[in-house]
């Protein structure tokens, strides 16, 4: 949230966050990718600011001839990465000008990856599709009513099938953007208060929105929808990895987790 414009804290339904954040993600992909494309990638999967490869944690497990959907793809690194680890993945994204960039990178990377314009709260797929589903700060962080997007990998996923999800740690809500300077550590709201962070345009019109759940509201979404929790991962700040992204860097990174990563499997049997 760093270095954009000033905001409030307020409710905000899921539709006007999703009209809102289409567009704000239409507006800064170019930025986007230009800023962190190489720290991610080309055929990358990072989870995290802090730097979390797929390719060391293995969170997805063995994915050769998986068939994987992921969320919230933007230009689809991680997809691509998949692919080239002998995975059939393919990729949404709300945003048309973010899958612009994924037609960009399989031109420069000659590995193709199929991408559809939807929302995760609205896959377009059938039941039972996908062993495995994943998502790196994909959509997850923005969408105001989590358990109907949870609810809709768990329907596209076959039984048994796996769901991995990284999100901004719902800590960061308590603490100012800015992650190095001295106030980075003092508490300015409270964890409790589920107001969404919202932007709005010159003419008062919602025009970003990064709603925040606590810890126990992820776990009740994730049960709810019948998914089953195996792991919660909260990376630390690696010693000597010293870019900063937006208000995930070095110093507060010392002291309090930026991102949460759900690893999550969908029972054989349904409940
Ligand atoms: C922080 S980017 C992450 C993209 C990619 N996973 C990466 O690591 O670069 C968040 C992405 O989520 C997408 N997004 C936001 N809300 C979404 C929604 N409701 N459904 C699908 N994608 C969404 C945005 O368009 C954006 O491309």
């Amino acid at each position: 949230m760093t270095g954009r414009p000033a905001a409030e804290f307020g409710p905000v339904g899921d539709a006007e966050a999703q009209r809102a954040n289409r567009g704000d993600w239409d507006r800064e992909a170019d930025e986007y990718q230009r800023e962190h494309g190489d720290f991610l990638g080309n055929a990358g999967f990072v989870w995290s600011p802090e730097g979390v490869d797929e390719a060391d944690v293995r969170l997805l497990g063995d994915v050769r001839g998986r068939r994987v959907l992921e969320i919230g793809c933007g230009a689809a690194q991680c997809s691509r990465w998949l692919r080239a680890e002998g995975a059939s993945s393919i990729g949404i994204d709300l945003s048309f000008r973010q899958l612009q960039h994924s037609r960009r990178l399989d031109d420069e990377t000659a590995i193709v990856v199929p991408t559809a314009c939807a929302t995760a709260t609205g896959l377009p797929f059938p039941d039972d599709c996908f062993d495995l589903a994943c998502s790196a700060f994909g959509a997850l962080p923005f969408i105001v009513d989590v358990a109907a997007a949870l609810g809709e990998v768990s329907r596209v996923l076959e039984p048994g099938g796996r769901f991995v999800f990284s999100v901004t740690h719902p800590m960061r809500q308590v603490v100012p953007d800015e992650p190095d300077g001295e106030q980075s550590l003092h508490i300015v709201r409270s964890y409790f208060d589920r107001s969404a962070y919202v932007e709005l345009d010159d003419d008062g019109v919602v025009s970003y929105v990064e709603p925040h759940h606590t810890l126990g509201d992820w776990i009740g979404a994730i049960a709810a929808t019948g998914l089953v929790l195996t792991s919660l991962l909260e990376p630390e700040w690696p010693v000597g990895h010293t870019r900063g992204w937006g208000a995930w860097g070095p110093g507060r990174g010392a002291y309090l987790p930026g991102t949460a990563i759900f690893s999550t499997t969908l029972p054989t049997v349904r409940s």
